[in-house]
């Protein structure tokens, strides 16, 4: 134990939580909350919460000496929400109440995960005060668990994103997935009509404890500065990973037959984040080389080694 103050991570097992502990290791006593998995990389601390039980996750809060507490718990598979809404809700929705009140009675800061999903996909580069048009239940628990957030912790910060990242063996990234699949000379399709504003969660962290420190409240998105398609993305990482850009093709999710309803176009407007903060968030490139560095960092090894 150093003398940094303490950050606590919810969803300290998944792509995000791992990433933005690595990121912030040197700087907080990061502390990842566990649930299935149990691995947390060198100089963080695993920790299980009761995350359907505020009063006792109020008791963890105040036993660590935090700043901060970002909820990156979810269940963030669109299939699998629709096919179960009750879990989906009970993930999404009731644990960010119980975080969000342990949050409001601790006097703690709370940094909530939302998402780019929110939209029905029609309009490009979304602001944080267009109307949300849910059109699945991953999207529908999603906006409620902003909205309840919200009405028990009235000044979290409530981030809505999309990331990629070196992931853990057991849950590799999509950028993980694109770079595996085309190093092993595989095809892979990747859609033309789905934009999105993609961030490192590195990245994504480093901003995020910005806006923190600048007493950000309410809703920021806080995303990459270029929309892309999913196939320019693809294709990105193969220029960057100097990988054979012929293994990607184009596909559409138009013509995606058994895929629970998603929107086209997630593109959030990262303006007034960057109007707080003053400075660009980041383009894709510009991130995918972080990314390519990243790679043998002894912080992507830890994380290849759970
Ligand atoms: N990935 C993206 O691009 C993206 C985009 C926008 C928003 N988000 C949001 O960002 C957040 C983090 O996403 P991610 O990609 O890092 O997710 P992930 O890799 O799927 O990890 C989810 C985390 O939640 C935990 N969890 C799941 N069910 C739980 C339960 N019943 N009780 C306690 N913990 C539980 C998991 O624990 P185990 O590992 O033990 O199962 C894991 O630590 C989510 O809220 C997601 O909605 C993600």
């Amino acid at each position: 134990m150093n003398s940094h103050r303490g950050i606590l991570i919810t969803g300290g097992t998944g792509l995000l939580g791992l990433n933005w502990g690595q990121a912030v290791k040197d700087r907080f006593n990061v502390t990842l909350g566990l649930h299935q998995r149990r691995g947390v990389p060198p100089g963080t601390n695993g920790l299980d919460l009761p995350m359907n039980d505020a009063g006792k996750l109020t008791e963890a809060i105040e036993a660590l000496d935090l700043e901060l507490v970002v909820h990156a718990v979810g269940m963030t598979s669109v299939e699998a929400c629709e096919a179960d809404p009750q879990t989906a809700e009970s993930v999404n929705v009731d644990m960010t109440a119980a975080i969000a009140e342990a949050c409001q009675k601790t006097d703690t800061r709370l940094v909530h995960i939302s998402t780019d999903h929110l939209f029905s996909g029609t309009r490009h580069g979304y602001t944080e005060e267009l109307e949300i048009e849910p059109v699945n239940v991953y999207a529908r628990t999603k906006a409620d668990a902003e909205k309840v957030a919200l009405e028990r912790c009235p000044d979290a910060l409530i981030i809505r994103t999309n990331f990629y990242g070196w992931g853990p063996s057991y849950r590799p990234s999509f950028s993980d997935w694109i770079i595996s699949s085309l190093r092993t000379g595989k095809k892979v399709r990747l859609f033309n009509d789905v934009s999105i504003t993609p961030m490192l969660a590195t990245e994504l962290a480093r901003s995020v404890h910005e806006v923190v420190a600048k007493r950000g409240t309410g809703i920021f998105n806080v995303a990459g500065d270029d929309a892309v398609t999913k196939l320019d993305f693809g294709r990105s990482i193969a220029e960057i990973f100097d990988l054979d850009p012929d293994l990607i093709e184009p596909g559409r999710l138009a013509d995606a037959k058994g895929l629970v309803r998603r929107p086209h176009d997630m593109s959030l407007s990262n303006a007034k984040t960057r109007a707080l903060l003053g400075r660009p968030l980041g383009g894709v490139k510009e991130h995918l080389q972080i990314l390519k560095k990243q790679e043998h960092s002894v912080l992507t090894r830890e994380l290849a080694n759970l």
